[in-house]
């Protein structure tokens, strides 16, 4: 893997890649990893799933959540992909972070099943229960609904300004390509394994 093999759109890249690992069998090709910092710089990790890829990396979430405390407060987040397949490659993204629109909160909620939607709204997600009763009845207590989006419900995207693109090679001598922001474009550059 070269400079020249890859995209100068590091966005283009990402979805080509996940294309790729998505096609070829890749379980979760969707899992990422986001880290966060609180505001005092204790760092969090936690696996989410993209659901957008274009200006920035998408996911949903509950902006009640411990992740959406750390970024309300710190707005930065790095993200990290691993796939096995097609090869076995990494891309790292890191940026910072903003809250999608409401309407594409909306949107994306109109996706989620009905289940899915009465368990966002049972749950208040990184708040300690009591037991899994609790959640059970808060459940139930919606019947079969189809629960509007609560506000405390939506998305965030990761706004880049580095990547790192990652691919195994013989003997651990791996191929990594690292993109930096650099006014409208990207700059290129390969990093030591
Ligand atoms: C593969 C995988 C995908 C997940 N996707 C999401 C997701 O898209 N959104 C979300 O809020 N939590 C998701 N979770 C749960 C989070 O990992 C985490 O438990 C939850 O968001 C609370 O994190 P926090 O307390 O750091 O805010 C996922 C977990 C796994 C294992």
């Amino acid at each position: 893997m070269d400079v020249g093999d890859l995209d100068p759109d590091p966005l283009r890249q990402l979805d080509e890649w996940f294309g790729a690992a998505r096609a070829a069998g890749e379980t979760m090709p969707e899992a990422m990893c986001v880290a966060t910092a609180s505001r005092d710089g204790e760092p969090s990790a936690r696996y989410v799933l993209m659901r957008g890829l274009d200006e920035g990396v998408v996911f949903f979430t509950d902006y009640g959540s411990d992740k959406a405390r750390d970024v309300e407060e710190n707005p930065r987040a790095a993200a990290v992909f691993h796939w096995r397949l097609p090869v076995h490659r990494q891309v790292r993204v890191r940026g910072t972070v903003a809250r999608t629109t409401t309407e594409e909160s909306d949107r994306y909620w109109a996706t989620r099943p009905p289940g899915s939607r009465r368990s966002a709204v049972a749950s208040h997600q990184s708040s300690v229960v009591a037991g899994r009763h609790v959640l059970d009845a808060a459940v139930a207590a919606l019947g079969d609904t189809e629960p509007a989006r609560p506000d405390r419900w939506g998305g965030y995207r990761i706004l880049p300004w580095a990547f790192e693109f990652w691919e195994g090679r013989e003997n651990r001598l791996h191929d990594r390509l690292r993109y930096l922001r650099e006014g409208d474009g990207w700059r290129v550059e390969r990093l030591s394994p």
